[in-house]
Parts: C-alpha cells; sequence; structure tokens
C-alpha cells in the first residue's frame, strides 16, 4: 500500500512520521512546493528507520506528482497555517486554490486514491475538493472531528485525573472555535457518563476550553499545533489502510443525515478501505441538534465564499 502526505510542514511531516511509526505501508510520498523541503523531511524521517524499526520507505518530491502514483490515501495539509489571533476561516483566499489545484494534481496520478483533507478552514476545504473533483463522496474525508475530540479528551481527563484511554468523548460539527460541539451528554469513563463524576460548570469549562483548543495553541506556539493534528491524521489514515472500520468523527457529505444536506460537517462515521463508509445517527437531543443547525449555517456562509473566489 502507498500513502501520499502533501505539505511537509509540521502537520504534513508529523503525520507523516507517524504513519511511518506505525508502519502502515510499504511507501509514504511527501511532497512540498519549496525546493528540497520534503526531501530534506523525508530523509530524517527515513534516517529514524533503524531507531525506531519499521521498514516503511519515505519518499521526498519537490512538486513532482509522478513520484506520487497509485497511493491509496492521499492526506493534504498544504497552505498557510493560523497565526496568533487568526481563525482558521480567514485562511480560505489563500488555502483555496492551493487545496484545488494539489487534489487535481494527485487525481491525475492516483484516480482511485481517498482523499482526507487537513487544510484550513477543513470543513469548506473537505467541500470545495468534493465539488472541484466530482469524486464520490465517501473518498473525500476532512479530519477535524479527531482532533477536536482528542482534545476534548485531553481536558476530561486533566478534570478526571484518569486514563486518557478509559475516555470515550466526540465532537461534532465544524471545526472552528464557534462551530464545534462537545457532546458533552455522551462522553463516557469506561462506560459511566462523565456528568456522574463532574459539575455541569466543569463540563462547561471543559467544553469551553476544546472549542478553543487550537487558538490556545496558537497564541501558546506562535503557529498552529502539529502534534495532535499530525497523529489525528495518521489515525484516520490507519482505519483505512487497516480496514478497522473505527468510528471517528468526520466531517463528510451530508445529504439529509443530522438535517442537512449540500454541506460537508463533522459526524461520527464508520472508516474503512473504502474511505467513510456510513454515518452514525447519535439522535441528538433538541438542543445539541440547534447547535449543529447553527454550526451548518455558519459553515455554509464560509462556502458560498468559495463562489466569489472563482469567479
Ligand atoms: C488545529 C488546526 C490544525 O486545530 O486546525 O490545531
Amino acid at each position: 500500500m502507498k500513502v501520499t502526505v502533501v505539505g511537509a510542514g509540521a502537520v504534513g511531516a508529523t503525520c507523516a512520521d507517524n504513519i511511518a511509526r506505525k508502519e502502515l505501508v510499504e511507501e509514504l510520498v511527501l511532497v512540498d512546493i519549496k525546493e528540497g523541503f520534503a526531501e530534506g523531511k523525508a530523509l530524517d524521517i527515513m534516517q529514524t528507520a533503524s531507531l525506531l524499526g519499521f521498514d516503511t520507505r519515505v519518499i521526498g518530491s519537490t512538486n513532482d506528482y509522478s513520484k506520487t502514483a497509485n497511493s491509496d490515501v492521499c492526506v493534504i495539509t498544504s497552505g498557510i497555517p493560523r497565526k496568533p489571533g487568526m481563525t482558521r476561516e480567514e485562511l480560505i483566499g489563500t488555502n483555496a486554490k492551493i487545496v484545488e489545484g494539489v487534489a487535481k494534481s494527485l487525481l491525475e496520478y492516483s484516480p482511485n486514491a481517498i482523499i482526507v483533507v487537513i487544510s484550513n478552514p477543513m470543513d469548506t476545504m473537505t467541500y470545495l475538493t468534493l465539488k472541484a473533483t466530482g469524486l464520490p463522496k465517501n473518498r473525500i474525508i476532512g479530519m477535524g472531528g479527531i482532533l477536536d475530540s482528542a482534545r476534548f479528551k485531553c481536558y476530561l481527563q486533566a478534570a478526571l485525573d484518569c486514563s486518557p484511554n478509559d475516555l470515550h468523548g466526540v465532537v461534532i460539527g465544524g471545526h472552528g472555535d464557534t462551530t464545534m460541539i462537545p457532546l458533552t451528554r455522551l462522553a463516557t469513563l469506561n462506560g459511566t457518563p462523565v456528568s456522574n463524576f463532574l459539575s455541569a460548570e466543569q463540563l462547561k469549562q471543559i467544553s469551553a476550553d476544546t472549542m478553543v483548543g487550537g487558538a490556545t495553541l496558537t497564541k501558546l506556539l506562535g503557529t498552529s499545533a502539529w502534534y495532535a493534528p499530525g497523529a489525528a491524521g495518521a489515525a484516520l489514515v490507519e482505519s483505512i489502510i487497516r480496514n478497522e472500520k473505527k468510528v471517528f468523527p468526520c466531517c463528510v457529505s451530508l445529504e439529509g443525515e443530522y438535517g442537512q444536506n449540500d454541506i460537508c460537517l463533522g459526524v461520527p462515521v464508520v472508516v474503512g478501505r473504502n474511505g467513510w463508509e456510513k454515518i452514525i445517527d447519535y439522535k441528538l437531543n433538541a438542543e445539541e441538534q440547534e447547535l449543529f443547525n447553527k454550526s451548518a449555517e455558519a459553515v455554509r456562509n464560509m462556502n458560498q465564499v468559495l463562489d466569489t473566489l472563482v469567479a
């Protein structure tokens, strides 16, 4: 099997590093537009192979997509990252052109690939990729909810002082500071609702911290985060390559599910060899559904900006 990661910046390189360590594929290609950059990152990762014990061949390429030919999964991380104080949405103008071009170049050489979109604003970039490529909807997956859920579980873990591996917690909706929806009602510690251990006030704080999880890091780091985004991207690739059928919240095309149409938004899906295979209905209560509808409205407004860019 073969995976391509486009964008050898911090998120792309960390994602590639995680995929190599997990030894998911025989060949991993890292692509970047900056001369020699992907080759350098690939060589650096390759030099950890004998230390970490993996057998994946990691290859770098400066914008030569012929090297990516016949990839099973392609991950797009290209584009500019957030600076402190910036929202993900402010990146749209620059990143839309980049993402569309990258998706088309990838499909020229890997017409059967499943495309994972990480570039921001991720929900809109996923929608753009779906529209621009005309691929079947199950082959386009936006990665945001897995990352947001990992952050949710990180804050829950700190409040509960428990093992993060005993937690289940899901964030649906958009991958934006005001559009994501941590489902506190459904979060559990070893199958028991976390509300048995945490007050409503604590859960509200955890929810708020989760929603600005990315912005908090951007402020601390001066640019957007990479360890968790890269690991989340690799977890998604793993479920596809190994046909794990894990349920992850991912940004996918909705056709009436969760009451929405003509939009890509984060909902729980089963992820396997065919990409996202089905949407799981979490049966939201009225309050959650209202938040989901609001999230959809904000993402839909952002998607409309695409028309003005293309024109
Ligand atoms: C974040 C970026 C990658 O949430 O969207 O850190």
